[in-house]
């Protein structure tokens, strides 16, 4: 079953085409980072507007990269939410469109559950390459962890109805351990970048100069949390990172930045991660690598306690963040030495992509779901309950 999925719920529009729900076609990303950067963050209306200038070309893309039409698919797969509401709508709508046009079953998906599906796409693939790659099972829990979200789930599949074959035919079910109160993971790169003027966007950005820091020079301590112990809080990091600037060197430094990269931008040249380097101190480069640091922790400890309350042998760990190296690293550390497998799409596939989406849609394609007029976009849109 040859699927098109789309997905615009924030600042990247992409198509892909999925066979099966596991054999990646084409996937096509257009990113808008050039858009958005001189703003320091996403602009929903420029984001909408973008979307809507690019959708055709990017599933034109990427039908001719599969060698295939849209009226060869045997259905679509749209982004419903949670997201962005004007950049959602573009999608779902040509989605809708371009289903009834052609006459073909369209499917809603959530995005939060696309981010999950990514990891059991790409573990499909690397199994049928390598037998001997392990395989990405379920149960399990899943941390999404994006710009957007910071979220922990139990996912486990069920028989679709009619039937008693979950492997068949499963029917995916997630269950909300934890989430964040405030701010997501990325969200707290993305303003902490912000804040000194180290590139956008700023996870990637303090990634690449979180290794040249010391990530033992500041200690943030644990963020406590009353209530749920597998509930996130980045807020009061990022105020600490604040006052730790505010007033001192560090904020005459990052301002010499903003206004070197805004000189840089007049004459379209973008800085590289190596020239932004050359312009942080010793003391820039070791608070962005205790930030992280910081951040890190609180991801990986809480996940790997849920794994332990819910006796699952393996974790997933999808969404932007995913692609931080230190987080990968800790994650594999952590995970091994607790008896606990961990699972990352590569980062093509953690970020957003459309890919994720398709593969989420054929699952419910095959449980016999599918969308009719009344398909919407939500801009909240809870997955599992809490
Ligand atoms: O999943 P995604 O593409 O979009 C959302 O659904 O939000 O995630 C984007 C987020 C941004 O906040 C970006 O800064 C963060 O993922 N991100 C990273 C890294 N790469 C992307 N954060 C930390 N380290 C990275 N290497
Ligand atoms: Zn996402």
């Amino acid at each position: 079953m040859l699927l098109l999925g789309i997905e615009s719920s924030c600042d990247e529009t992409a198509a892909a085409i999925v066979a099966d729900g596991e054999r990646i076609l084409s996937s096509v990303v257009a990113s808008q980072v050039p858009v958005h950067e001189k703003y320091g963050g996403v602009v929903p209306e420029l984001a909408s507007r973008e979307h809507l200038r690019r959708i055709g070309p990017v599933v034109d893309e990427a039908c001719g990269r599969a060698g295939v039409t849209p009226r060869d698919a045997d259905a679509l797969a749209v982004t419903q939410g949670p997201g962005l509401i004007g950049s959602l709508l573009v999608g779902l709508v040509y989605g809708k469109a371009l289903a009834a046009a052609l006459g073909k079953p369209l499917v809603g998906v959530n995005h939060l559950e696309g981010h999950i599906h990514a990891v059991l796409l790409e573990n499909k693939m690397a199994r049928r390459a390598d037998p001997d790659v392990e395989e990405a099972s379920v149960p399990n829990v899943t941390l999404v962890v994006s710009g957007g979200h910071t979220v922990l789930y139990r996912v486990e599949t069920a028989p679709a109805a009619g039937t008693r074959d979950a492997a068949a035919a499963p029917r995916f079910r997630y269950a909300r351990l934890g989430q964040t109160r405030d701010d997501a993971a990325g969200e707290a790169f993305d303003k902490v970048a912000k804040l000194l003027a180290l590139g956008y966007p700023g996870g990637p950005a303090i990634d690449k100069l979180a290794g040249f820091g010391d990530p033992e020079a500041i200690d943030f301590g644990r963020v406590r949390m009353k209530g749920s112990a597998l509930d996130f809080s980045f807020s009061g990091l990022k105020t600490a990172v604040l006052y730790r600037v505010r007033g001192s060197a560090l904020e005459a430094e990052a301002e010499d930045r903003r206004r070197w990269q805004s000189e840089l931008r007049v004459q379209a040249r973008r800085p590289t991660a190596d020239d932004i380097r050359g312009r942080c101190s010793r003391d820039t480069l070791d608070l962005a690598a205790s930030f992280q640091r910081a951040v890190v922790t609180e991801l990986v400890e809480r996940t790997l306690a849920a794994a332990e309350n819910e006796k699952v042998p393996g974790v997933f760990v999808s969404g932007g963040v995913a692609c931080n190296s230190q987080l990968r690293q800790s994650f594999a550390r952590e995970a091994r030495s607790q008896g606990f497998s961990v699972f990352f799409p590569s980062p093509a596939l953690s970020t957003d992509n459309a890919a994720m989406i398709a593969a989420a849609g054929y699952f419910k394609l095959a449980a016999g779901e599918h969308a009719d007029r009344t398909l919407t976009a939500h801009a909240s849109f809870p997955l599992g309950v809490g």
